[in-house]
C-alpha cells in the first residue's frame, strides 16, 4: 500500500487504474482512523477495484478557537489499519499542496448547508469542507466517494456540492458504526475522560427513545425536547436535538416527511454529535 503526496501522483495512479478498466472509490478523512472509517474502505471495496483513502486535517473547516492544534494523530496505525483493510493507496497531501502560496477560492454551499443545525454553532465549517472535498474529488477523479451519515449534515452538503458542480464522482452513504454500548465511533472520542466515555452513550439512547416515542405517535418536536431535557439533566450542554426532514434537512412540515433526528452535544470539552433514522 503506497503513501502518496501529491496531486500530480494520485492523477498518474488513478489514470492508469482507469486504463485498465478499473473502477475506483476515494474515502476521504481526516485520519485518526477507527472502525468507521474502516466500514467506508470496505464499502468502497465492495463496490469498486481500487480505494484511495485520503488523509488530510484541512485548516478551512476549523475555526480559530476549535481543535485544529490538537486533532487526533496517529500514522502508524492508520497505515496498519488501512493496509488490513484491504485499501490500495493513502493519499496525504501537504496543507501546501492543496492550498499553495496564493490560494484564493471557496466553495460556497447553502441548502442543506444553510438549515441551523451544524452551520449554527459552526458557521465556516461547511465552506471549509466543500472546498477541501470538491478538490479532492477532482484530484482522484474517481467513480464513487464514499461518506458516513455520522456526519449526516455533511453527507447531505457533499451530496448537494457534487451534483451542483457535475463531479462525475457519486458519493455513497455508509451506516454510522458504533461500539458496543451504542456510540457512534469518532476520532473525538479519543478526548474523553474516563467518566466522560462512560455516559457519552446516552447521547445514541436518548435518540433512540426519541425515534421510537416519534413512530409511536409522539410529536417530534416534543419527543425531541425531552431527549434535550434528559441530556441536559446529565450533564450534556446540548447545542441541538432536532427531527427534520431526512432528505433535505429542513423543518419538517407534511406528516409524510422522511424524519430523521440529529443531535449535536457538549460533555466536558468534547462535541459530540450523533443521528438516527425515524422514517423514511
Ligand atoms: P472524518 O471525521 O475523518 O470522517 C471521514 C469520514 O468517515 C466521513 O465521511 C465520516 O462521516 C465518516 N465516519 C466518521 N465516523 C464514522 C462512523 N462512526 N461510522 C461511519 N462513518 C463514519 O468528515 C471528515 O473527516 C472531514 O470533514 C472530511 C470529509 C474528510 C473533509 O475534510
Amino acid at each position: 500500500m503506497e503513501t502518496i503526496n501529491t496531486v500530480e501522483q494520485l492523477r498518474r495512479t488513478v489514470a492508469g487504474w482507469r486504463a485498465q478498466g478499473m473502477r475506483t472509490a476515494v474515502v476521504p478523512t481526516m485520519g485518526a482512523l477507527h472502525d468507521g472509517h474502516v466500514a467506508l474502505v470496505q464499502h468502497g471495496l465492495r463496490l469498486a477495484d481500487r480505494v484511495v483513502v485520503t488523509i488530510f486535517v484541512n485548516p478551512k473547516q476549523f475555526s480559530a478557537h476549535e481543535d485544529l492544534g490538537k486533532y487526533p494523530r496517529d500514522e502508524a496505525g492508520d497505515r496498519r489499519k488501512l493496509k488490513q483493510a484491504g485499501a490500495h493507496i493513502i493519499y496525504a497531501p501537504a496543507t501546501l499542496e492543496m492550498y499553495p502560496e496564493g490560494f484564493a477560492t471557496e466553495v460556497v454551499t447553502s441548502g442543506p448547508a444553510k438549515v441551523g443545525l451544524e452551520d449554527r454553532f459552526r458557521p465556516h465549517f461547511f465552506n471549509g469542507v466543500t472546498t477541501a472535498v470538491a478538490k479532492l474529488f477532482i484530484q482522484a477523479g474517481c467513480d464513487y466517494a464514499m461518506f458516513g451519515e455520522k456526519d449526516y449534515q455533511q453527507l447531505k452538503v457533499v451530496t448537494r456540492m457534487a451534483g451542483d458542480l457535475d463531479i462525475p464522482s457519486v458519493v455513497i452513504a455508509v451506516p454510522t458504526v458504533r461500539e458496543t454500548d451504542g456510540l457512534a465511533m469518532s476520532s473525538r472520542n479519543a478526548y474523553l475522560s474516563r467518566e466522560e466515555r462512560a455516559r457519552a452513550p446516552l447521547i445514541h439512547q436518548e435518540l433512540e427513545a426519541a425515534a421510537a416515542a416519534i413512530r409511536n405517535g409522539t410529536a417530534p418536536a416534543h419527543a425531541a425536547a425531552a431527549a434535550a431535557r434528559a441530556l441536559t439533566q446529565s450533564d450534556f450542554r446540548v447545542d441541538y436535538i432536532e427531527a427534520r426532514n431526512a432528505d433535505t434537512l429542513a423543518e419538517l412540515h407534511a406528516e409524510s416527511d422522511p424524519v430523521r433526528l440529529l443531535a449535536a452535544a457538549w460533555l466536558g470539552s468534547t462535541r459530540l454529535i450523533d443521528n438516527v433514522p425515524v422514517s423514511s
